[in-house]
This record gives C-alpha cells, structure tokens and sequence, in this order.
C-alpha cells in the first residue's frame, strides 16, 4: 500500500498531489478499484462506529463479548510487563478491557491514520488509566513503523489487531503485513488478532448491508472525500453501494456502482463509467480456523491459542514466532 507514516504533529492526509494520483490510477485501472484506507477520514472513522452499532454487524458484538467473557485469560496469556501496541485503534472498549485485565503494562501505543480518533483514544485511555504511558502513532500500519521508545524495557511487545481487518488484505498482502508485525514485535513478541469466522453467507451479508442504511452512507463516504478533497464531481445519486458474498474466494466484496453511463472529474481529466460498472473498494475475507492457522504459517508464526464465541462467529487469536514455544 502507498501510503505515508507521520508524526501526530504532522499533516492529516498526503498531499493532495499524492491522492490525486491514487485516484487516478485506481480509477483507470481495469476493474476499477479505490484504497480502503480512503474510508478513514473523520467523517469515515465516526461512520464506522456507528457500523458497528448496527444489529446486523455482529462482528463487534461477537468480539467485545468474547473480551469481555476472556479478558482475564488473554491478558494472563500476554503475561507481565508487556507493551501493547494496537494497529488501527478506532474502538475504546475492547482495549480498555484488556489494559484493565493486564499486569503492570509497559505502555499503550495506538497506530492509526485518523488524526481525530487518535486524538480522542488518546484523551479517553489518559482519563481511563492515568498511569499508563500512552504514546500515540499516527500512521498507516501497513507500512514499517517507528515505534515510540518506550518508557521502561518492556518484557515482550504485543501487537493488537482487532475488527478482523486483517481480512480486508488479500492473502499475499495479509501474508506480508503478519511478516511485517512478526519483525515489529521482535523475538519474544506476539500478536493478539481478531479473526472473523466462515459461516452462514445470508448472516456476513447482512453485516455488510445493514438496514438503517449506514454501510451505504460509509462507503459513499468516500466519493464525498474525493469530491471534497481533490475537488472530483461524482454524483452521489448516481452510486450505489454493493456488498456481496464470494463463496470461491471466501470473503464479502464490496463495490460502488455506477447507476448509469457517466463521466467523472478526476483531476484535469475525466473518467468514463459504463452503467452497472463497479469501484471495488473493500474486500473482508472471512476464515475457517485452519485457514487462518495456515496463513499465520507462511508468515513465520503459529497459532498459540483460540478464544471464541459461545456460536463460533468470532475468534480472538494469538500468535507467536513459530518454533519460539518449548512443547
Ligand atoms: N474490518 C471491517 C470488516 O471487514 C471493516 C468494514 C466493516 C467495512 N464494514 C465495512 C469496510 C463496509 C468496507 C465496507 O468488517
């Protein structure tokens, strides 16, 4: 992924010049598709926890009740003294419940590209735990960071990856992000990812096609950010959303498509959709356990333990450098 890792005290987004040209070439390419990480503007990031607040993302539900029901054991299971370092740190309560579980955490530090939330995870966690080092990192964590030192020699670093945004990788990115966070995390380090399971195909489409219309309005979103940012002119009527289960590959694609035969301002030029034609913008690939174990395999790592939902929806994984545990 091309993007740039700043500094909080930095500029909120790449230059224009840089979007620009993302846009450009995503736009031109055959099928057409846009970065994710375009979603994530304020107005994104604030849509996105209303997602998960809808009754059919069941995701977030799945996952906080399985931190809440094992919180004590995964925080058990990361040991004393640890650094949590938490990659895309949108959500509050999940990780108030694990550094509420932690002994003597080293110290907090969330990754994130949204300047706003950052700021405001960091005001919550400083109210929340006020002994806790909290060092912030706004960046894109697909890239290789520069992590803050930390205050004291922490016994291990562990990365936490909520959301099951792993699946939004294809296999050959996801492989090579978990290599990237093996490096990161260093020897004795781990990984504490949440995963989301195969199952029913008419329940993960109705997680990505929520009633109250507010997936829709996330997606759209971002059309609404080139509109405003590199001033494009799409016309938001003329898109709709789409979120559709792809049983062959194993994960939920989700488009913007044209209602009808149009051209779009890009920048100086303009791009030509036909009716019908599709922006992929998202994939979330949903994973059976051995699935999942596999790909953790060709990242160098092994799965140490599972944590799941009483209807096994969600898991909670943690992975650890493969061959580093004496059996
Ligand atoms: N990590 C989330 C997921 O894959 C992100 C997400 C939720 C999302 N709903 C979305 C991304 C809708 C794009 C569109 O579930």
């Amino acid at each position: 992924m091309d993007i740039r890792a700043l500094d909080i005290h930095d500029g909120p987004t790449p230059p224009a010049s840089g979007l620009l040209e993302i846009a450009r070439r995503g736009l031109r390419a055959k099928p057409k598709r846009l970065p994710s990480w375009l979603f994530y503007d304020a107005q994104g990031s604030a849509l996105f926890e209303r997602i998960c607040e809808q009754p059919e993302y069941y995701l977030t539900r799945c996952e906080t009740a399985l931190m809440q029901a094992h919180a004590a054991g995964i925080a058990d299971t990361l040991g004393v003294g640890v650094r949590l370092v938490e990659y895309g740190s949108g959500s509050a309560v999940k990780t108030r419940l694990l550094l509420e579980n932690m002994a003597a955490p080293v110290s907090y530090v969330p990754v994130e590209i949204s300047p706003e939330p950052l700021q405001q995870s960091v005001q919550r966690l400083n109210g929340q735990f006020p002994h806790l080092p909290v060092q912030p990192l706004c960046a894109d964590f697909t890239r290789s960071l520069r992590l803050p030192i930390p205050p004291r020699a922490p016994r291990r670093t562990v990365l936490y990856f909520p959301g099951s945004t792993i699946g939004n990788f294809d296999a050959r990115e996801a492989t090579a992000l978990l290599r990237k966070m093996r490096t990161e995390m260093g020897d004795n380090g781990g990984i504490l990812i949440g995963v989301d399971l195969k199952k029913e195909t008419s329940l993960i489409e109705a997680a990505y096609n929520d009633a109250a219309g507010v997936t829709a309005e996330f997606t759209l979103n971002m059309l609404v950010r080139l509109n405003r940012e590199l001033g494009c002119d799409f016309d938001l009527a003329a898109f709709r959303h789409r979120a559709h289960y792809n049983a062959l590959a194993g994960r939920i694609e989700t488009s913007l498509v044209s209602q009808c035969a149009q051209k779009v301002r890009v920048g100086r030029s303009q791009v030509a959709f036909d009716e019908g034609e599709a922006i992929r913008v998202e994939i979330s690939t949903k994973y059976s356990l051995e699935e999942f174990a596999a790909l953790a395999a060709k990242a160098g790592l092994e799965v140490l333990r599972v944590w799941l939902d009483p209807e096994r929806m969600f898991s909670v994984q943690y992975l650890v450098r493969a061959g580093s545990v004496a059996r």
